[in-house]
């Protein structure tokens, strides 16, 4: 309905340009909001106001003339004109039911692909392998997962990218800790990563004999010494299986193929590094080869330098994710490479976007966007901490989220078996850590608060899973299957038509996600589909309907209604649930 309706526009704005009121070299960007306030009509758009300067005419005059211009078409039922001079628009009602049709109809419930796919290759998740994922690790593998969903539903091919970190110079020291085990305790001691960790810190810290050995090993390590290969290989694995087993409790998509970690880029850093100073870009520094870039400087003004080799000849972040952006575009043939990772690193990307493309290792027409999230606070308004005053495991916080949601079930008295109890305190669980996630703007911090997230009220994961069965529920007590009923819309009611107005908006809700990589849009309009629903149930019974045609109607909102909760909740990757 938004492309219909900026389409009519532009033919506006053409028409305008042949009869001269307008300049022909104007090219308007054309902004279509939705109004908060119905009164103003379903869509509204500042054209005349932003024109009015190069038409060398007053808004509201050009908003008449626009309005005037509009072509014939039987989307728009009444334009108007309000305050300085915007443009509100009613759709009417025939559209409407069109596209409450063709969204009941439609297997996505109405959402349509892009015109013009890309490939998207998305950066997510991405831990350092050296200790065990923890909370820190939650908001990349999470958001990334459901723009990676969204771009799917919207066709573009999804390329997801683990660039695990398997390479740092705290792999010596495990290394040197495993050298000091035998086999058996060894694979006892990487069952608890953060512990075998903690170990080797310690071991590290007291002894220097350890520490020196540490650091030979990191050389023999990258210098590829075949029983340093083996040790490190075996530590890798078991911390990937830790990772994989997290995702699959989140229900994150990421599989060991999308794992292409540091380490898989050495072989080409030598060439990076070569190609940079071909092209005059390097300077040495203090030993170390760096490229300075002028649009990035400090305080004092000057210029900083991307380190991409050490003065002893090791290679760093900078230098792989160079090369990452040249396998990603000429291997992996990408028109778009996102990364999800937190907002301190902004400067980092910067610095690698500006760099790659200054270089050559990234076309001209390469889109590359750091998308970067706020930190998850304690309710004591700092980083979020484990009781014991520790980084928390993630795998120990889905474990507490799932504890939580059965006491919170088994508390309000269910009807359902201890299975089903543990299933749906399962899924309720994993997804208000999701949803607490998802549904806050990603680049502020947010509170980890188990009592919010867990709530019954409000913009709530449990709100939602609870209202979509509330919706199927009127199906199963009828018999009713949701999908064939036969009959057409007819909204007279008020609440009819406020929940028919929000569910046509899901496409666009779903595109405007992806076009922000902002997954918060979407629970903010399933909450308000959650709502509106509720308003119309109350107000309008369903089956106890005696107009058979209203019944109908009404059986078919609640059917788009369901239909657009279990879609947009699966975008989100999270799943819904038959009863609760
Ligand atoms: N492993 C890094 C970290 O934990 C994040 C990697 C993000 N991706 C990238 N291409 N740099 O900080």
């Amino acid at each position: 309905m938004k492309e219909q309706l900026e389409q009519i526009l532009a033919t506006a704005v053409a028409t305008l340009q042949q009869q001269g009121t307008l300049p022909a070299d104007v090219q308007p960007r054309l902004q279509l909001d939705r109004p908060r306030d119905k009164s103003h009509g379903d869509f509204a758009t500042n054209l005349a106001l932003m024109l009015a300067k190069p038409a060398g005419m007053n808004p509201r005059a050009l908003a008449e003339a626009l309005i005037a211009a509009l072509p014939e078409n039987d989307l728009i039922a009444e334009a108007s004109i309000a305050g300085p001079g915007f443009i509100n628009f009613k759709v009417s009602q025939q559209q409407l039911l069109q596209q409450l049709e063709y969204a009941y109809q439609h297997p996505h419930a109405g959402i349509e692909p892009v015109a013009q796919p890309k490939t998207v290759v998305i950066d997510y998740s991405s831990p350092n392998l050296a200790k065990e994922m923890h909370v820190g690790h939650l908001r990349s593998a999470i958001i990334g997962d459901a723009v990676v969903r969204v771009l799917g539903v919207l066709g573009h091919k999804v390329v997801r990218q683990n660039h695990v970190g398997d390479w740092g110079t705290q792999f010596g020291m495990l290394l040197a800790h495993m050298e000091e085990l035998d086999a058996d305790d060894i694979a006892m001691e990487l069952s608890n990563l953060e512990t075998f960790y903690k170990a080797s810190k310690n071991r590290f810290d007291e002894s220097p004999e350890f520490a020196n050995r540490a650091r030979e090993l990191v050389v023999a390590l990258q210098s590829g010494d075949e029983r340093c290969l083996k040790l490190w290989k075996l530590f890798i694995d078991v911390s990937l299986s830790h990772c994989q087993e997290v995702y699959d409790r989140l229900g994150v998509l990421l599989r060991r193929a999308d794992v292409m970690a540091e380490s898989s880029y050495n072989d080409d850093l030598p060439q990076v590094v070569a190609e940079l100073r071909e092209q005059g870009l390097l300077v040495e520094d203090q030993g170390a080869q760096c490229v300075f870039l002028d649009e990035f400087r400090n305080k004092e003004g000057e210029a900083l330098p991307v380190i991409v080799q050490k003065s002893g000849g090791g290679y760093l972040y900078a230098t792989t994710d160079l090369a990452a952006v040249r396998y990603r575009q000429n291997v992996l043939k990408g028109d778009h490479l996102i990364y999800f990772v937190d907002q301190r690193q902004g400067l980092h990307f910067q610095q690698i976007f500006t760099l790659a493309r200054k270089a050559g290792f990234a076309r001209p027409d390469l889109e590359m966007d750091h998308y970067g999230f706020g930190t998850v606070m304690g309710k004591d308004g700092r980083p979020y901490k484990s009781r014991e005053g520790g980084v928390t495991k993630l795998a120990d916080l889905l474990d507490e989220a799932e504890r939580r949601a059965l006491e919170l079930l088994q508390a309000k008295g269910s009807q359902l078996t201890g299975k089903e109890q543990e299933h749906i305190a399962k899924v309720v669980g994993i997804s208000s850590v999701k949803y607490a996630d998802l549904s806050k703007n990603r680049m502020s911090d947010y509170i980890f608060d188990w009592d919010s997230m867990l709530s019954f009220e409000g913009n709530t994961a449990p709100y939602l899973l609870y209202a979509y069965t509330r919706v199927t529920s009127v199906f199963a007590k009828a018999g009713i299957e949701p999908h064939a009923i036969v009959g057409d819309f007819v909204l007279r009611d008020e609440k009819e038509l406020a929940l028919a107005n929000i569910l046509v908006r899901f496409n666009e809700v779903v595109h405007a996600v992806a076009d922000k990589a902002l997954p918060h849009y979407l629970c903010g309009y399933l909450f308000d589909v959650a709502g509106a629903f509720s308003s119309f149930y109350e107000a309008c019974p369903i089956l106890q309907e005696p107009d058979e045609a209203v019944r109908t109607s009404r059986l078919k909102l609640a059917a788009l209604t369901a239909k657009t909760l279990q879609q947009g909740l699966d975008l989100l990757g999270i799943e819904t649930l038959e009863k609760m």
